[in-house]
């Protein structure tokens, strides 16, 4: 039997690598788009793929960009995929208040040009796609949030994901076609983009614990998340397209903690006991041991609207996908430092050759 065709849109990005490295695991023909300036660096533009041992695997990649309409269309009639992951955006949520009108195209616009492919090349029958929706466009609606709750959107990001999220329920209710959200909540891991919040702490936690005394600055320490590990989640969205009937769903642990909650726990695996002292801007962090603040509070990494609360009711995804997380909080934890940790030791390596070669 022939296998199935995937195509990734966002493939270099966190999830689209692990989605990728899954599919391959399930005999998929993954192919993806990566945009041309991911090519300046091959090394650091497809970091995530080397990581995964995926570069030189048999996925395809494929030049392009979401805001390219013609160019989303010809690739799609090129690769005529049985599954659609829609995974490309602008992902972060305060430079969106930047970049509005390129958050907006990219990640509003650019799920349309996706919808109006697939219908303009007659392949909404065939196709099943995913549209990577998040949790952010609940804003500030009330925890626990689920599929019925109302949303709420309180950023760029989280109102061009809402327009996308709205444009494939459109697409699905006008012209049946077989597209689910997943509203997904904060999900990490070793491949995060590194300037989101756990991948600043795991750096900090690991880079304290060999020796660094400037404090690192952090925002608001109060906001809630719910988070999760990345490995777990793409499982959830292939499990939506294997569904006979399209719908949305919300994936996310049920548990949520706050920033500084976070800090504490990782620094404490990196060996390192906070001592929290102060409030508001004025909030700072101390390492028990030697008395020194390890974490300040700078103002300017607030956000002009900031999103407190956010925790997901994932029951439906439990009962209808069978999906559940397997990864604990501490183990997501331990695993962010971890790699933390891998890098500093490689870096490390690296440097001590180059000295070597120098002095040899
Ligand atoms: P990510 O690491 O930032 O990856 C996003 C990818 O999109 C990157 O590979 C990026 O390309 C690509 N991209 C950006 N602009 C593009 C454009 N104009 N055309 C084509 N591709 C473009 O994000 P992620 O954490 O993997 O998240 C995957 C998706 O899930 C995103 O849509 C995100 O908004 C959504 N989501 C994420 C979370 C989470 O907690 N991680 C939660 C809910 C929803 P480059 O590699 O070239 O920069
Ligand atoms: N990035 C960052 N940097 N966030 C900080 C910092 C800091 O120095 N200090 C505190 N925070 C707080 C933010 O204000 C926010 O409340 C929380 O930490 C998490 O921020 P991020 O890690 O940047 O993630 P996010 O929740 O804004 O967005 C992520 O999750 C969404 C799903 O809820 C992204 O992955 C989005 O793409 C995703 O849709």
């Amino acid at each position: 039997m022939k296998n199935k065709i995937a195509f990734i849109t966002g493939i270099a990005g966190q999830d689209g690598a692990y989605l990728a490295s899954f599919l391959r695991s399930q005999n998929y023909e993954v192919r993806g788009l990566v945009r041309w300036d991911s090519y300046v660096d091959p090394l650091s533009g497809f970091q995530r793929l080397d990581e995964l041992d995926l570069v030189n695997d048999d996925i395809r990649l494929h030049t392009g960009d979401l805001t390219d309409a013609q160019n989303i269309t010809a690739l799609l009639k090129e690769i005529q995929p049985d599954e659609i992951y829609n995974l490309g955006a602008m992902s972060h949520v305060k430079p969106s208040f930047d970049t509005p009108a390129a958050t907006l195209d990219i990640n509003a616009k650019g799920t349309l040009h996706v919808l109006e492919a697939v219908r303009l090349l007659d392949m909404g029958e065939k196709v099943r796609i995913y549209q990577a929706s998040s949790s952010e466009m609940y804003g500030n609606a009330q925890p626990p949030q689920h599929e019925e709750t109302p949303f709420e959107p309180c950023s760029p990001y989280g109102v061009s994901k809402l327009a996308a999220f709205w444009m494939a329920r459109t697409y699905r209710n006008s012209y049946d076609f077989h597209v689910s959200n997943g509203i997904l909540f904060n999900h990490e891991s070793p491949l995060r983009g590194q300037d989101f919040v756990t991948a600043k702490i795991a750096r900090a936690a690991a880079e304290f614990e060999q020796g660094r005394t400037q404090a690192v600055e952090l925002g608001n320490l109060d906001s809630i998340r719910d988070w999760g590990h990345a490995k777990d989640y793409l499982r959830g969205m292939w499990m939506m397209l294997q569904q006979d009937k399209p719908d949305d769903y919300v994936l996310a642990t049920g548990k949520g903690h706050t920033v500084r909650e976070f800090a504490t726990h990782a620094f404490a695996h990196a060996g390192i006991p906070l001592d929290w002292r102060g409030h508001g801007i004025d909030e700072v962090a101390i390492n028990k041991k030697n008395k020194k603040i390890v974490i300040r509070i700078n103002s300017d990494l607030f956000r002009p609207n900031e999103v407190h609360h956010l925790l997901g009711d994932p029951s439906k995804a439990m009962r209808v996908l069978g999906w559940r997380p397997e990864i604990s909080f501490e183990q997501l934890i331990a695993d962010l430092v971890n790699a933390q940790r891998n890098t500093i030791w490689k870096r490390t390596q690296s440097e001590a050759g180059a000295w070597a070669r120098m002095a040899g």
